[in-house]
């Protein structure tokens, strides 16, 4: 290989060497194999119950099908999740809740690896480059800690080659004699954010409850709409037609009972006391996707700055 060619290489690893992983943390891949929890049921359970707030389905989903995954002394295949919905409801914390059930330094574990497409593969013009490296990464960790999870950021904006680069690791068969079976693989997409919001919007205005919205529908949906949707690099890939994800699984927009409930836990992180006057402002501080004003706009992100700001507010008025 030339040198130039070598230096991209090392340069566009550098993020992921960086951001993943670290001198520590390349440490810890081959001498701490002993970061995995005994998985257990109730654990994930409770977390997700206290934790997560208005995403019935997500949370029935993911405990069935972590938990019968965890289980498993020997799966068939890796588990592999696609989470979808809108800005700020809960795909990525989720990614955190099942990675602090199975790992006992949680998200901050070096067999846990996210991935940004922007961030990590920001040229269009290297895939074939960054195809190699990214199959070349992945085999290289999970040969060294089967039980590694990736997780997938912006899912629907990365290149179809680099997703066609995870596809032989997601089926049933090894690559290279390893075994791929005991991996997880998370995705996380925007797509298809208005199906789910309309959806959820209709069940409002009809009256119903919002725990009625079927999870199994709307999955089904779900997964017409990406093999529909040409600019999605789900869709351009083929990784859809081989049915090597297990569940699409939908996160609903968030109302304002659920972001105020967001306030109140990050009151709790930030050891303050319990506030409802306080939380209710908050959380009606926030935009509302109008004409209805029944979905929070960005869910519950930036619920610690609005909190930050109400409460200088009120030491002004004080
Ligand atoms: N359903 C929820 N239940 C409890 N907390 C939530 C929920 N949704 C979001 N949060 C809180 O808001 C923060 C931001 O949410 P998160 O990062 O999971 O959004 P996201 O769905 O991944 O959005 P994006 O698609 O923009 O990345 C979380 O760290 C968490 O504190
Ligand atoms: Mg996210």
């Amino acid at each position: 290989m030339k040198s130039g060619k070598l230096c991209v290489l090392f340069f566009s690893l550098l993020p992921l060497v960086t951001v993943e992983a670290g001198l520590f943390d390349i440490f810890d891949v081959f001498f701490d194999k002993d970061d995995l929890r005994p998985f257990d049921y109730t654990d994930l359970e409770k977390d997700l119950r206290e934790s997560l707030y208005g995403q019935h389905i997500a949370l029935e989903a993911i405990l069935k099908a972590v938990s019968l995954f965890m289980r498993d002394p020997e799966p068939s295949k890796p588990l592999v999740l696609s989470f979808h919905g809108p800005t700020g409801v809960g795909k990525s914390f989720v990614s955190k809740i099942i990675a602090r059930n199975i790992f006992k330094k949680g998200e901050k574990s070096s067999h846990v690896h996210l991935i940004i497409s922007d961030y990590h593969f920001p040229h269009k013009s290297e895939a074939a480059l960054y195809q190699t490296q990214l199959r070349e990464w992945i085999y290289g960790n999970v040969s060294s800690f089967p039980r590694s999870m990736f997780i997938f950021d912006e899912m629907d904006k990365m290149n179809p080659h680099l997703i066609d680069a995870i596809k032989p690791f997601l089926d049933y068969s090894d690559v290279d004699k390893v075994s791929f079976r005991n991996a997880i693989f998370i995705f996380l997409s925007h797509a298809p954010a208005n199906l789910i919001i309309n959806m959820t919007l209709d069940f409002w205005k009809e009256g119903k409850e919002r725990v009625e919205i079927n999870g199994q529908e709307l999955e089904a949906q779900i997964y017409q709409n990406i093999l529909n949707e040409k600019d999605n690099g789900f869709w351009q890939s083929s990784l859809l037609g081989q049915h090597l994800v297990d569940h699409f699984i939908a996160f609903l927009p968030l109302e304002l009972k659920h972001v105020r409930q967001c306030v109140l836990a990050e009151m709790a992180n930030l050891n303050m006391t319990e506030d409802f006057d306080l939380a209710d402002k908050v959380a009606k501080d926030m935009s509302f996707i109008p004409p209805d004003n029944i979905f929070a706009v960005k869910g519950c992100k930036s619920i610690r700055y609005k909190l930050g700001q109400h409460m200088k507010l009120n030491k002004t008025e004080l």
